[in-house]
């Protein structure tokens, strides 16, 4: 357990996440503002918000890279935290299998990586270059990297937001296998309300420094598109994002 400077506790836990009253500051402006938060272990939850609420800043504080995060409450974190980038970041002069064992050791870690890249569909590729992949493979790479040390949470932070529309959707099938195979607790970042309701169990919106909704996806898969739920759930968390729809279809 460490206290941090503004007075936060932060406890390794196993397996939930939970933020009480997370406050941070950046000069005079509060971009966390008394924030609650948990997620249960397994549980997929979707962050979305504005450009500049606060999303990344939130991610930051839960993967343990931002030391001023305060707040009287606490924040619990598993030990094992694995994030995802929009950018794959994987080092250029390593190989693919290099990249995804990077930092771990043991004697299997190498087998661990290859069939890591192989769930991720890149099987045979351990020796390629990360030059020689196209995005969306480079970001397979990089949930191949987070999945082989078996995190308890996975961050990710618009993990998809420079790919193309087809990718994206491959992205998402992926995604979810992964995830039902492996149950990490998930906190996704995004601005696209289509993907955070395919994808998550819960969607949360973050406005003002505070979660200002947080909802169930209660939807039968495959979540498609044309249902009446699915347009209700979508037009509310579009409303909390300060888009109306009467209004866009009114202008239509
Ligand atoms: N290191 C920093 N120094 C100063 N301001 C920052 C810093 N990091 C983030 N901010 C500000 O905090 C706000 C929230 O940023 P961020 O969490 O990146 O938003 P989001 O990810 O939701 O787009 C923005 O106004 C941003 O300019
Ligand atoms: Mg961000």
């Amino acid at each position: 357990m460490a206290a941090h400077t503004g007075g936060l506790t932060e406890t390794g836990g196993r397996t939930t996440v939970r933020i009480e009253n997370l406050v941070r500051s950046f000069g005079e402006r509060r971009v966390l503002d008394g924030l609650d938060l948990s997620i249960a272990p397994g549980e997929f939850v979707a962050l979305l918000g504005r450009s500049g609420s606060g999303k990344s800043t939130l991610l930051r504080a839960l993967a343990r890279l931002d030391h001023e995060v305060a707040g009287s409450g606490g924040l619990t974190a598993p030990d094992h935290v694995s994030v995802v980038f929009q950018d794959a970041r994987l080092l250029p002069w390593k190989r693919l299998l290099d990249n995804v064992v990077l930092g771990l050791d043991g004697p299997s870690a190498r087998e661990r990586g290859r069939a890591a890249l192989a769930e991720v569909g890149l099987a045979g590729r351990e020796r390629a270059w990360p030059v020689e992949l196209s995005g969306g493979e480079q970001q397979r790479v990089s949930l191949a990297r987070s999945l082989v040390r078996e995190p308890q949470l996975l961050l990710a932070d618009e993990p998809f937001g420079a790919l193309d529309a087809l990718t994206r959707i491959r992205m998402h099938a992926l995604l979810r296998r992964l995830c039902e195979r492996h149950r990490p607790s998930v906190l996704l970042v995004t601005h696209d309300v289509d993907e955070a309701i395919a994808l998550a169990d819960r969607v949360v919106v973050l406005d003002r420094g505070r979660i200002a909704a947080d909802l169930p996806v209660d939807l039968p898969a495959p979540r498609r598109h044309g249902s009446g739920e699915y347009a209700a759930l979508r037009g509310r968390l579009l409303a909390r994002l300060g888009v109306d729809l009467a209004e866009e279809e009114d202008a239509a």
